[in-house]
């Protein structure tokens, strides 16, 4: 039996605590992709996390998907993200790099060229997305070509390797809030006939493919992998999350990643679907305090917890959680995008 405050080894890496950053998309990258100091004071106001998890970083330029976020794409990310894991590191902390793909989400207009987006399918996204020209229906993006999607999991093998390079410990696979690995295997998107859609074998095939390919350029104690099966959001379904989420999760054992991170946001107990099919680390996060974290640690239902939105308004999350000091809560005006107000000058309880 543990708790918040025990000490945890994943892989190498010598966690002080169980609590864990959730990655939280704060919108704060230059128009090149690149991070500016202030996500640096960010990250390392948190460093005492056991672990941090960045936000989702793009990993190519037709990976990325909205305003304002941040890629690692080519030496000028690294280098700017260098200054992010210094400023962790010097603090004591540790950090993973979530890597992405937007797929459908993506719009032309942050993709080189404006070109289409992509996607295991040619089925958009029924809503609309911020553009630079204010909110606008998704487009319908084209469907890869079987042979083009090796290449998609290589993108996130070099992103990887430069994730290494630019000082972060690890890298956390974002296969969840539909993009694009969740797009793969949510069969109301993939409508594919190929060797990847179809069964679920199929639609799970660029995702194991895609871990393969990072474990092997980075070590599978340096990868962690993400899943929200059914969450409301990117026009997710999964309608047969019962059959692919254990097939993904007893995979994933067998390839022995660091840990597997469940976020239960849906209709889904994720939790308990995937806890005792995954043999490594499984990290539970979505709606946790203090005491449902403490309780699900206690009964061995996970083995860290992830905290994402009490993190915004309390960088001391660790200290107050120690101390039971309230929680402050976050300007919401300020969550995406904006400077440093409400991101960098929330005050410490003591
Ligand atoms: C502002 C914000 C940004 C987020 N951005 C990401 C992201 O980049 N990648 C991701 O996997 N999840 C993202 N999430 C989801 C969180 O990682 C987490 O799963 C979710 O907030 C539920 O945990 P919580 O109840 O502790 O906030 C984001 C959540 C918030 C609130």
């Amino acid at each position: 039996m543990s708790g918040l405050f025990d000490p945890l080894r994943v892989g190498e890496l010598a966690l002080p605590n169980r609590i864990v950053m959730a990655p939280m998309t704060r919108s704060r990258a230059l128009p090149d992709g690149s991070v500016p100091q202030m996500v640096a004071d960010y990250y390392a106001q948190r460093a005492d996390a056991g672990l941090i998890v960045s936000e989702a970083i793009y990993v190519s330029p037709m990976a990325k998907g909205y305003l304002s976020t941040p890629g690692l794409a080519d030496d000028a990310h690294v280098a700017a993200w260098r200054r992010v894991t210094d400023a962790v590191r010097a603090k004591g902390g540790r950090m993973f790099a979530q890597l992405f793909h937007t797929g459908r989400v993506a719009m032309p207009e942050f993709l080189p060229d404006g070109a289409q987006p992509v996607a295991p399918s040619a089925v958009a996204i029924d809503g609309v997305t911020w553009t630079s020209g204010g909110q606008k229906p998704h487009v319908t993006p084209r469907a890869l070509a079987e042979n083009e999607i090796p290449g998609v999991a290589d993108e996130f093998a070099a992103a990887a390797r430069r994730a290494l390079e630019a000082g972060f410990h690890g890298v956390e696979i974002h296969a969840a809030s539909g993009y694009l690995i969740h797009q793969f295997l949510d069969a109301s998107i993939n409508q594919r006939r190929d060797s990847f859609g179809g069964s679920v074998e199929n639609r799970a095939r660029f995702l194991l493919m895609t871990v393969d390919r990072v474990a092997q350029a980075v070590g599978r104690d340096r990868v962690g992998l993400k899943v929200s099966p059914r969450i409301k959001f990117n026009d997710v379904r999964d309608p047969d999350a019962e059959a692919v989420y254990p097939y993904v999760a007893e995979q994933l054992s067998a390839r022995a990643i660091a840990y597997l991170h469940g976020a239960q946001q849906g209709g889904y107990d994720t939790h308990a679907a995937l806890r005792p099919r995954f043999k490594g680390l499984y990290f539970a996060g979505a709606g946790f305090d203090r005491a449902s974290g403490e309780a699900l640690l206690a009964a061995g239902g996970a083995d860290a917890i992830v905290y994402g939105a009490p993190y915004i308004a309390n960088p001391d999350l660790v200290g107050r959680f120690r101390s039971g000091a309230a929680l402050a809560q976050a300007d919401k005006a300020t969550i995406y995008g904006g400077g440093e107000k409400g991101y960098v000058d929330y005050p410490f309880a003591s």
